[in-house]
Formats: structure tokens, C-alpha cells, sequence
């Protein structure tokens, strides 16, 4: 591999801005309405201009789309609306050649219901080894018709369903954490291990630079699938950051590392206590894990400050670097979460239709970008972040395709909101995400974003492109991953902070205008400055002037 970030030496992941590309939305070639590798091919100018470092591509296996992608037929091939293999491997070349690296997205907890293992495990017999794979256990009750324990789908309802037998009579149950469409795997099973080790190779060996381990905390379940118990112990979770899952990432640890170039492995970890999460990330297991805890704090200093502090403490007894991650495809998009009073993000409270003001959203968002771009560690940037898409919230329940939606009951709205495909250019859908002709696109984009679009906002020097396109290639030339943090003193609604001798990242969340240090000069800033001073939620990146010791 030939891609090179910096003169610095620290491994490119340390200090790495990885766009996460959502293909099914970013850019339509065969007009079919669903985004296609073609399409990232033929952007793949854009995202260099934007200046990123990698990509990390959600799954672009073969998939009967239960869950987008996330529910995988087939490990080693690529969903025919996407593009074929071959395609795959020139793109993570192109890529490569203007020096952006590719992730591809591991999601080992689970497979489809059409993966060629659960079709023969549905069709043989309770006991065989090819259920062996799964989780298929006898119901409860005298015909078995309730399911094997309590456990709940986190898409809701129960996390059991029951095939039928043979002769056509109800049968075992399987589980399936996520939805009935993505039964999952046994990870004592040993052609589960081998199976996955193969595919970390079958990837590494196209050259992609790394993996997004997806639910990566959950793959592993307590033999007994034992209840869950409200005082359960860190550890002793039935499903939840079992002991026994490091030993699987220390193997592929090693696979990572036996390649000249080391791949790179970076874990979907949601856990709430900072030790247990810091335990993936030592020095034989992941590189690196979504910082879950800063994309959920609100805009809001103090929780800001405790988030960055306890961030960088847990990463820094493993010598691990931190990531900065605002947005998801799984998430309220920024703009319209920081445009709401309760700025927080949860899964039980994804408020839709809660009054938010876009223009403070999109305020605080600029601001936000700033801050997360200067925090020492790696940054990642979820697909029209960089444009300020707001989350899509009429979209009718017709035309809805999250099963988080449907098993809810409708409650939820789902996470299509944040999925919406890309606008690049007009003043009508589709934007310019699909040709002229094209079928209507997968998920409906709403009026009224031509003035979104990647086309008016590359013209516009104030847009929230152009603050990104500006910061990333400042954040290349001034920042190094060796650069160290330290806080400045200010007020508490103020966060200020150094990044090395002489470059100073502030921001001010509180009503007054603040005034920044004498004598530096302003990089960036995230709005214009009133008489020299930063206003409310408003960002700047500042070089010291030169210490007179
Ligand atoms: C992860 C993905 C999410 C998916 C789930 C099940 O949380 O980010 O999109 O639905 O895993 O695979």
C-alpha cells in the first residue's frame, strides 16, 4: 500500500479522518435508485478533495436488505445492485492510488436467513451440526411454544423464532439478537471461528486496509443463555461483553498483524463502563472503537469537558487513540439532534417531530465539527455530515425500511431518517444522486435540498462543505498525532485547549462572546467573529504566538 498521511510516524490509523460511505445512498450510476460502487468510483475526486483518509464501507455483501446490509448472505462476493467483486477491488485500488485507504464492514455476530448456513440448518434435523451453528434450543412450555428464555430482539419484541419441523409441525426456536431475518451465530462453534478468519484474510488480501467489527461486544453468549439479571456484574452479562470475545479479536489480531502493512481493527463497542471498553484495545486485541460516549453527549460544556476527559483516560492506560464520531448511519443526524432542546442522542428517545431549529442545529454542528476534527485520535465522518443534512422525518411508514420501525410497532421512527440518499447537484430529487431516467431512489429525498447540495455548497465559501473541506486540510497540515493535549484555563461554558506548542482549538457555548488569546492568529473559525470575539456555539482554530522564554 502506498497511501501516506503525513511526515509523521505514528501509524496512519492514530491520527486517521475515515468517511463512512453508506453505499446503498451515496451516488446511483445504473439508475436503479440504490447507490452503487460505480457511483464511489466516480466520486472518488470528491472525497479526495474533501481530504479524508480512508473509507470504511458498510456492507456491500450480498444481502436480502432485511436490515441494509447489515443481515449478509455471502462474505465473499458483493450485492449485485452494488456492483460485482471486480468492482470492488478496483475501487479499493483507485482509492488507494489518490491516497485514501478502505475499511470494510465484519459483522460476525450474525448472517442473514438466506446465508447458505441457515438454510441447511433449517432444513435439518434438532441436534445436527449444521444447527450447531446458531441458537436453536426447544421452547418452553409442554409443546415448546413459548420461547427458550426472556430475551429481547434490540430491534424489540423477542429475540426467538420458531421454524417448523419437517413435517410442516412448529419446531426449535433460533435467536436472533437483532431481527428474526439475522439469526445468530455460535461463536463455540469452530467453523464459525474458521469461517470468519478466512474472510478476514479473503479481504485483507484485496488490499483493504482494515475492518468495522460490527455489535462487536455481543458475539458471544453464556452457555446456559441464562436470563438477564438487573444486578448482573460487568462480565456477566448473558449476551453483553463476554471474557471469552477477547480471545477471538486477539486472533485476529494476529492475522491483522501478519500482514506487512498491519491491518487495522476497529470494534462497534457500546458499553457504558470506560474499563471494560478500554479492554478491547489493548495491545493484542482492537486498534481502535467508536467512541459511543461522545456521539451521545449533548451540546453541552460540561458534559463535553467530562466526555473528553474520560475518553482520553480510559484510552491512555492502553496506549490506544481515542475516535471522535458525531453521526451514524444508526444515529439522529447532527444537525437536527443539536437543533433540539434535549441535544443527547438515546435509542429510546429518538424524538421525531420534536421542534428543532435546523439553523442552531446547523450552528452548533459547525462548531461541533471543529472540536471533534482538533481532539487528539482519529475522526469519523458519517456521509452528509459534511453537507449538514438534517434527519429526514416525513418519510411516510410505506416508505420506511428499518425493521427497528417496524418491530416497534411504529413507535420508533427508525434510523431511515439519517439514510437518505446524497444530494449532488439541481434543485429537485434526485439531486443528482441517480441519472436522468433513473427509478425514484430507494428512499425519498425531500424538497427543498438544492441549496444542500455538494454543487451549490462548493460554491458557497460559507457552506458547511467548505468549513470541512478547509478544516480537514488544516487538520493535515497543523496537527500530528504526537501532538499533545492539554486544557487552557477559561470560563466553564468554554472549552479551550491546546494541541501541541502553538495550536489552540476554543470553543464558546455560553451566551457572551469570549475573547481569544492576545496575539494569535485564527486558522478557522466556525462563524464570523464579532470584534474580535468568538460568539456562542461558535468554534476557532488558533496558532499561538511564539512562547518568550
Ligand atoms: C450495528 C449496525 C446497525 C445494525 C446492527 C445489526 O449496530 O451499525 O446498523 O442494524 O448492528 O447488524
Amino acid at each position: 500500500m502506498t497511501a501516506d498521511r503525513s511526515s509523521s510516524d505514528a501509524p496512519w490509523w492514530r491520527d486517521a479522518v475515515v468517511y463512512q460511505v453508506y453505499v446503498r445512498s451515496f451516488a446511483d450510476v445504473n439508475g436503479d435508485g440504490t447507490g452503487d460502487l460505480a457511483g464511489v468510483i466516480d466520486r472518488l475526486p470528491y472525497l479526495r478533495e474533501l481530504g479524508v483518509d480512508a473509507l470504511w464501507f458498510s456492507p456491500w455483501y450480498p444481502s436480502p436488505m432485511a436490515d441494509s446490509g447489515y443481515d449478509v448472505a455471502d462474505y465473499r462476493a458483493i450485492d449485485p445492485s452494488f456492483g460485482t467483486l471486480e468492482l470492488a477491488e478496483a475501487l479499493i485500488r483507485e482509492a488507494l492510488v489518490m491516497g485514501i485507504r478502505s475499511i470494510v464492514d465484519i459483522v460476525p455476530n450474525h448472517v442473514s436467513d438466506q446465508h447458505p448456513w441457515f438454510r441447511a440448518a433449517v432444513a435439518a434435523d434438532p441436534g445436527s451440526p449444521h444447527r450447531d451453528r446458531f441458537w436453536f434450543r426447544a421452547g418452553q412450555g409442554p409443546r415448546g411454544e413459548s420461547p427458550p428464555n426472556g430475551w429481547q430482539s434490540i430491534f424489540g419484541g423477542p429475540a426467538w423464532t420458531r421454524v417448523k419441523d419437517a413435517d410442516g409441525e412448529p419446531g426449535e426456536w433460533y435467536l436472533h439478537l437483532f431481527a428474526p431475518e439475522q439469526p445468530d451465530l455460535n461463536w463455540t462453534n469452530p467453523d464459525v471461528v474458521r469461517d470468519h478468519e478466512e474472510v478476514l484474510r479473503f479481504w485483507f488480501d484485496r488490499g483493504v486496509a482494515g475492518i468495522r467489527i460490527d455489535s462487536a461486544a455481543l458475539l458471544v453468549k453464556a452457555p446456559d443463555l441464562a436470563d438477564e439479571t438487573p444486578d448482573a456484574k460487568p462480565g456477566d452479562h448473558p449476551f453483553t461483553d463476554r471474557d471469552e470475545l477477547h480471545e477471538i479479536y486477539r486472533r485476529w489480531r494476529a492475522i491483522a498483524d501478519s500482514y506487512v502493512e498491519p491491518r487495522l481493527l476497529v470494534g462497534e463497542i457500546w458499553l457504558p463502563d470506560a474499563e471494560r471498553f478500554a479492554r478491547y484495545l489493548r495491545q493484542d486485541e482492537l486498534h481502535t472503537a467508536f467512541n459511543f460516549d461522545f456521539l451521545a453527549c449533548p451540546w453541552e460544556p460540561v458534559a463535553l469537558r467530562t466526555s473528553i476527559d474520560s475518553t482520553l483516560a480510559a484510552h491512555a492506560p492502553v496506549t490506544a487513540p481515542a475516535t471522535w464520531v458525531l453521526a451514524n448511519h444508526d444515529v439522529t443526524r447532527t444537525v437536527t439532534r443539536y437543533g433540539r432542546s434535549d441535544t443527547s442522542f438515546a435509542f429510546e428517545a429518538k424524538r421525531e417531530g420534536t421542534p428543532t431549529d435546523l439553523r442552531l442545529g446547523n450552528r452548533r454542528a459547525r462548531a461541533g465539527a471543529l472540536l471533534a476534527m482538533a481532539l487528539p485520535g482519529s475522526m469519523y465522518v458519517y456521509q452528509g455530515e459534511e453537507l449538514g443534512l438534517p434527519e429526514v422525518e416525513d418519510i411516510s411508514s410505506e416508505q420506511r425500511q428499518d425493521p427497528m420501525h417496524f418491530r416497534s410497532g411504529g413507535l420508533d421512527p427508525g434510523r431511515d431518517g439519517c439514510r437518505v440518499p446524497l444530494p449532488w447537484s439541481g434543485d429537485r430529487p434526485p439531486y443528482g444522486f441517480s441519472p436522468a431516467g433513473a427509478r425514484a431512489p430507494w428512499l425519498p429525498q425531500p424538497d427543498g435540498w438544492g441549496r444542500l447540495t455538494v454543487a451549490a455548497q462548493s460554491a458557497d465559501p460559507d457552506s458547511m462543505l467548505s468549513l470541512y473541506r478547509a478544516a480537514l486540510g488544516l487538520r493535515r497540515r497543523e496537527l500530528r498525532a504526537s501532538d499533545g493535549f492539554a486544557w487552557l484555563p477559561s470560563e466553564p461554558t468554554v472549552l479551550s485547549f491546546t494541541r501541541g506548542a502553538r495550536f489552540a482549538c476554543v470553543v464558546n457555548l455560553g451566551i457572551d462572546p469570549v475573547a481569544l488569546p492576545t496575539g494569535a492568529d485564527v486558522l478557522i473559525a466556525s462563524q464570523e467573529l464579532a470584534s474580535g470575539r468568538l460568539p456562542q456555539d461558535a468554534a476557532a482554530w488558533l496558532r499561538l504566538p511564539e512562547s518568550k522564554e
